[in-house]
Order: structure tokens, then sequence, then C-alpha cells
């Protein structure tokens, strides 16, 4: 069996930053500790004026491939994930071949490109697209090119707009992978649920703390359908757990019910019995209501002892450090938290090779799946050469009047003219629309 998996990933951020302490909170009269404690965010990263899902996916791409030495026969296949397409025909890939066509030399024309649509879990679905692609040996020696690019804006003033955030992950998947191998066993937990949908418009109706709750339900649910094939989960198997992240909140949320769930009847229940009991279990209850009271008595107890805490900074923590100063970049946001807990095992010196994550992807509407990655041993090269850190230093930090300005110019229900904060320089913008109301882009060297 050929060993498929990410072989190269490249980080590219909205050049724009919105303080939730400092330039939001005090407009939204809110607490600031509501938005850096409560959901766990310190900054947006949003889209300057020339920025869109096709400049950041194009941007992530062209250094990948720069970065890795590809030329454009190395690739045989473009998948592009988001929820923020603006064309019900023509897929973004098509966009961003383009783009890499105009700074590489030859052509794309003989890749297959398509765009994938399930939420923020269309990341993960494409790069099982690929994964399937290349070992079906269909690929004829040449790597796919997985782009998940979002720019996540919510409507003014609905809740969800303190976790917006607007960036791209490109991912090249590939056999004898550098960074993770991809294990062929998987997880789902799938319904047909309406947390969270754009029934053709452009800011999501949200129903926020069903989608919190719906979230977890499926996640669940992946957890049980993983173990059904792949044997029970432990926490201490796995280094890090990424987790699809709205916002790190939701993720705290996640981990504890995940890490419950791993330590029922193995030795760290018993050794934490003595100090917070033991799990409910529902077949000591007559009433559903007294044992969901048991329930979160004992989450709050377990939440608070040294074990689970020193679990959650090890496994958990290092996956949010990025999605901290960004917020949800939607189909991109798993694949930042990999990409997070790597960097700070380089940047702690770590050697992680060969050590395992579980990965948690979720979409709304809804759909969760877990797998689980093996860490190849190039991971640190490849994770060394991220530059998000510089990025996200240069992002220009908006007042609060330029966000709403901002905010105004990416409404496709507003015509506003308004003049570009950052300087273009090495990147790929959006210059207009052309005769047929497509799109247009350029390099700006
Ligand atoms: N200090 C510390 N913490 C505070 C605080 C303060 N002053 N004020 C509030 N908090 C805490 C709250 O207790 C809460 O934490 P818990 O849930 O752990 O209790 C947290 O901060 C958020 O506060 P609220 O619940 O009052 O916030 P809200 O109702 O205004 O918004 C939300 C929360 C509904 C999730 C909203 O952010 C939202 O709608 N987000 C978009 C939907 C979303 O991201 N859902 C996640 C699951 S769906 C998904 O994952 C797909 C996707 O990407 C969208």
């Amino acid at each position: 069996m050929t060993a498929v998996g990410i072989d190269a990933i490249e980080i590219h951020t909205g050049k724009l930053a919105l303080d939730l302490a400092e330039t939001f909170a005090p407009e939204m009269g809110a607490d600031p500790a509501k938005y850096t404690k409560g959901l766990g965010i310190y900054s947006s990263s949003l889209p300057d004026v020339h920025e869109d899902i096709v400049t950041m996916g194009a941007n992530a791409a062209h250094r990948l491939m720069e970065r890795n030495g590809l030329e454009l026969d190395d690739i045989g296949r473009i998948d592009v994930a988001t929820e923020s397409a603006f064309d019900n025909s023509k897929p973004v890939s098509t966009y961003i071949a383009g783009c890499l066509e105009g700074v590489f030399e030859g052509d794309l024309h003989h890749a297959n490109k398509g765009e994938r649509k399930f939420a923020c879990i269309s990341g993960t679905q494409s790069i099982d697209d690929a994964y399937n692609w290349i070992q079906a040996g269909r690929n004829r020696g040449r790597a796919a090119l997985v782009i998940a690019t979002d720019t996540a804006l919510y409507a003014r003033d609905d809740p969800g707009e303190a976790t917006q955030g607007a960036g791209a992950v490109a991912m090249l998947i590939d056999e004898n992978p550098s960074v993770v191998e991809l294990s062929k066993q998987q997880g789902y937990g799938s319904a047909d649920e309406t947390d969270f949908l754009k029934p053709n418009q452009q800011f999501p109706s949200v129903d926020g703390k069903r989608s919190v709750q719906v979230y977890l339900a499926r996640m669940r649910e992946a957890v049980e359908d993983y173990e059904s094939i792949g044997g029970d989960l432990r926490p201490e198997d796995f280094r890090y757990v990424p987790f699809h992240t709205p916002f790190p909140g939701m993720v705290r949320k996640a981990a504890m019910l995940g890490y419950r769930h791993m330590i029922r009847d193995t030795e760290i229940e018993d050794a934490l019995a003595p100090e917070i009991g033991r799990q409910p279990r529902q077949e000591a209850f007559d009433d559903e209501e007294a044992f969901r009271d048991a329930v979160r008595e004992y989450m709050d107890a377990l939440k608070g002892t040294d074990r689970y805490l020193a679990w959650h900074d090890r496994t958990i923590e290092p996956t949010l450090d990025i999605a901290r100063h960004v917020g949800n970049w939607y189909t991109g946001s798993v694949h930042v938290a990999r990409a997070s807990a790597l960097k700070r095992a380089a940047a702690e010196g770590e050697d992680v090779t060969g050590d395992r994550l579980l990965v948690g992807s979720y979409g709304s509407g809804a759909q969760a799946e877990i797998h689980v990655e093996t860490i190849q041993n190039g991971w640190r090269e490849e994770v060394s050469a991220f530059d998000i850190d510089t990025q996200l230093e240069s992002r220009y930090d908006l007042d609060f009047a330029e966000y709403e300005r901002i905010h105004d110019v990416h409404n496709h229900a507003k015509e506003v003219d308004v003049e570009e904060l950052t300087t273009p320089s090495e990147e790929f913008v959006f210059e207009g629309r052309g005769r047929m109301n497509e799109r247009k882009y350029r390099y700006v060297d």
C-alpha cells in the first residue's frame, strides 16, 4: 500500500487585522474578556480591498510551489474547498490555475480541477478525494493541490461577527509525503441539520448556540464510528488533536468531551476517581435530566484536574496558537490547527516524527469526520519554512471605521469605492470585473 498524505503546506492570511479586545469590544459594548477568554480569539484576519478567496488561495499555492521547486507539470489535480464562492458554475480552481499559469512556465490544461462544498469540512473532503485519486493509481505520478480558502464574514451585529476571519491553506497531497501520512480508517457523524447555512446568500444564517451542540453531537458520532473500525481511542495515543476551530472556545468544549470519552473504563478514570468520582453511566439513571446534570457536574470537576489540564496544554493548546490571532477560516481552519501544532513542536525543538495526530473536522449542515495521521520525517523542514508569523506581524491594524468600510467592500449587496489599506507586493490581486462579469486578477511584482 502506497503511503499518501500531506507533502507540503502553506498558509496565507488576509492582510488586515481587527483587534477584538481593543477595537471591536468597545464598539459592541462588550467586555473584551468575552472575546479573548470566552471565545479565545484576540484578533481576526480580514481581506484588504484587493484580496478575495482567489488571491489568497493563489498566493498560498504560489509560495508552496516555489518553496518546493514544483512546476505546473507536477500538478495533476487542483481542488478548492470554500464556502465563500462567488460563482455557481465556474470553479474557483480555474481562477487559481489561471493565476498560477501567469507566473510559472507551462500550463495546467491537463490537470483535473474542481470545487468542493460541505461547509468547513470540504477541505478535509478534498484531501480525501486527492488521496483516493492517488491510491487508485490515476495520478500519473503527479501530485494534487488542495486549497482551502474563505472569507468567513458574518452580517454586521450577528453574534458570529466576533469569530470572522479570512485566509487560505494550500496543501500538496502526494505519495511518500514529507509531513503526515493519512490512515485509511475514517469515522463519520452526519445528519441533516440547519445550524448554519447560506441559501443563496452571502452571509450565513446561523443558529449559533445550536451550532455548538450540533458540532459536539456529530463529533461524538464520528468518534464512535471511528472506534467501530479503528479500535478504542486513548488520550496518550496522540501527540496532538487538531479540531475544526471556529473559535478556540469551541475546541475547549470538544476536547473536554473527547477526553471524557477516551478515558472511560481506563486506568485514567480509575486514577481520577478518588478526586472527582467515576463518570456517570446512563444505565444508572431513570431520568435523562438527572443523568445530564450528573455529567455536567463530572465535566466541571474533570476540567479542573491536573491530569486533564496537562493533557489539554500538551495536546490541544498548541493547535490553537494561530487561530487565536486569525479567527475562523472555515474550510482552512482544521488545517491551520494541524500546522499550528507542528509549528509549536518545531519552535520547542521537539521531535514528533512517527507520532500520531487525531484530526477532527466539522462542517455545518452537518458532518464531522475523524481520522488518524502519522507525522513523517520531513515535517520540521516544511514547518520551519512557514512565514505566517511575519505575515501576522505585517497585517494592517484596522480602526473601527476602517473595519466597517472593509466589511462593506466585501459585502456583495453594496457598491463602495474604498482605497486599499496595504500596498500589494509579490502577490496576486483582484483588479476588477471583465465583460462577462468574471473576476480578473494580476500578479504584482
Ligand atoms: N469573560 C469570560 N468569558 C466570557 C465573558 C467574559 N466577560 N463573557 C462571555 N464569556 C464566555 C461565555 O460564558 C461563553 O463561554 P461558554 O460557552 O464556555 O459558556 C463564551 O464567552 C461566548 O459567550 P456567549 O455564548 O454569550 O457568546 P455569543 O452568544 O455572543 O456568541 C456564538 C457565541 C453563538 C458561538 C457566536 O460566536 C456564533 O454564532 N458564532 C458563529 C457560529 C459558530 O462558530 N458555531 C460553532 C459551531 S458551528 C461550526 O463550527 C462551523 C463554523 O465554522 C461556523
